[in-house]
């Protein structure tokens, strides 16, 4: 049974900023006029703006901010990834719910979405905030034939993909913290939870779980993280963008309002575009990493990005604490630290602290 209201969402979206006739639509669906009208007047109750002309038709003005099946669907540009998904108005936490599919054997590819998360987790046992209406708490189920050891290249890949969609959608350059924290201006704006099921040499399936701050001001966010907490909102479309793609400097806008840095004035996308482009994005770095291995062009997306080398940085892991200057990453995405003691120390996990990121101001070494 075709499902009429996203068709015709979908023929007024072709259309783009021209008007289509009901009689077009009715002709192209196989229905009355009346069943036409009707779905727009659907439509508008969901908040689509949608112009009615009684000579030209119809006209899509804009769409809602809403975390649905038919915006997400509409448009996807992949091959598989988001071709399963599953929409939730609210779930206690899309990696728990993406884990649960996984195990009853979903689809590679298949995508969890929810618009609030009730009990959101985070890296290193922590929670995670996922108000209404907010942000993308958004869940990908991957199964690669790869071994558990290299499960955090695809984190890699994923933090790119992000960056890149933040990028394209936004008119904003932003920074990644290692492993795979986007950061604009300072601010964490996205963290990524990968979680996998695995045995000894091979990987069941992985849940790459992705939390994206996009509408909150500042005084949303708890007061516990209000300091090194940012949105999208935060900086879209007021001169976020960065120069040198540092995470920190700010070029701002040129006297026509445009991004000095990308010529683009910047942009605040409606969720389900980011969604869209983040999962476009995660299959191309996701089939280069699958096709040729750890791969060396992800590498270099990521280091574009990075914020991390260069700078000094604290790492800690479990009781153990060391300084330093993050130098490079290895071929496997561990962060290479020149500690002060003199030793480099290779990074695979812990908390690592960067100066000049999310409030982190340690005494100056150089
Ligand atoms: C971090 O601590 O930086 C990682 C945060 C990951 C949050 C996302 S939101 C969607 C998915 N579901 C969860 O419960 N967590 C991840």
């Amino acid at each position: 049974m075709i499902k009429m209201k996203y068709e015709v969402l979908k023929g007024l979206k072709q259309t783009g900023d021209c008007f289509v006739s009901g009689e077009s639509l009715s002709k192209a669906l196989g229905v009355s006029r009346t069943a036409v009208w009707k779905e727009i007047n659907n439509l508008k109750e969901e908040g689509y703006k949608i112009e009615s002309s009684s000579r030209k038709g119809y006209r899509l003005v804009s769409s809602p901010d809403i975390i649905s099946r038919d915006e997400i669907l509409l448009g996807l540009n992949t091959g598989v990834i988001g071709k399963e998904l599953h929409c939730f108005d609210e779930l206690d936490s899309t990696n728990t719910y993406a884990k649960k599919i996984a195990f009853e054997d979903c689809s590679h590819g298949a995508v969890v979405v929810a618009d609030r998360q009730a009990a959101g987790r985070g890296r290193l046992g922590r929670t995670w905030f996922s108000p209404p209406g907010k942000g993308i708490w958004m869940s990908v189920v991957l199964k690669p034939d790869i071994a558990p050891g290299d499960a955090q290249f695809i984190t890699l890949a994923a933090s790119v993909a992000v960056a890149k969609a933040i990028e394209e959608c936004c008119g904003i350059k932003p920074g990644i913290k290692w492993p795979n924290d986007i950061i604009i201006r300072g601010r964490k704006v996205c963290g990524i939870l990968t979680e996998l099921s695995a045995e000894l040499e091979r990987i069941n399936f992985l849940v790459v779980g992705i939390g994206i701050n996009v509408n909150h001001g500042l005084e949303d966010f708890p007061e516990d993280i209000r300091d090194i907490a940012g949105s999208i909102r935060m900086f879209a479309g007021t001169g976020g963008c960065l120069d040198r793609g540092d995470g920190n400097g700010m070029q701002g806008e040129n006297a026509n309002g445009m991004h000095e840095y990308c010529g683009c004035p910047g942009k605040y996308p409606v969720r389900a575009e980011l969604i869209k482009s983040i999962l476009y994005h995660l299959e191309k770095y996701y089939d280069m990493v699958y096709k040729y291995g750890k791969n060396n062009d992800v590498l270099e997306c990521w280091k574009e990005y990075s914020v991390t080398l260069g700078r000094r940085v604290m790492v800690n892991f479990k009781d153990t604490r060391y300084t330093g200057v993050a130098v490079d990453i290895t071929g496997d995405g561990k962060l290479i630290v020149s500690c002060d003691d003199g030793v480099a120390r290779e990074v695979m996990s812990g908390e690592v602290s960067v100066r000049g990121v999310m409030g982190y101001m340690p005494e100056n070494r150089g």
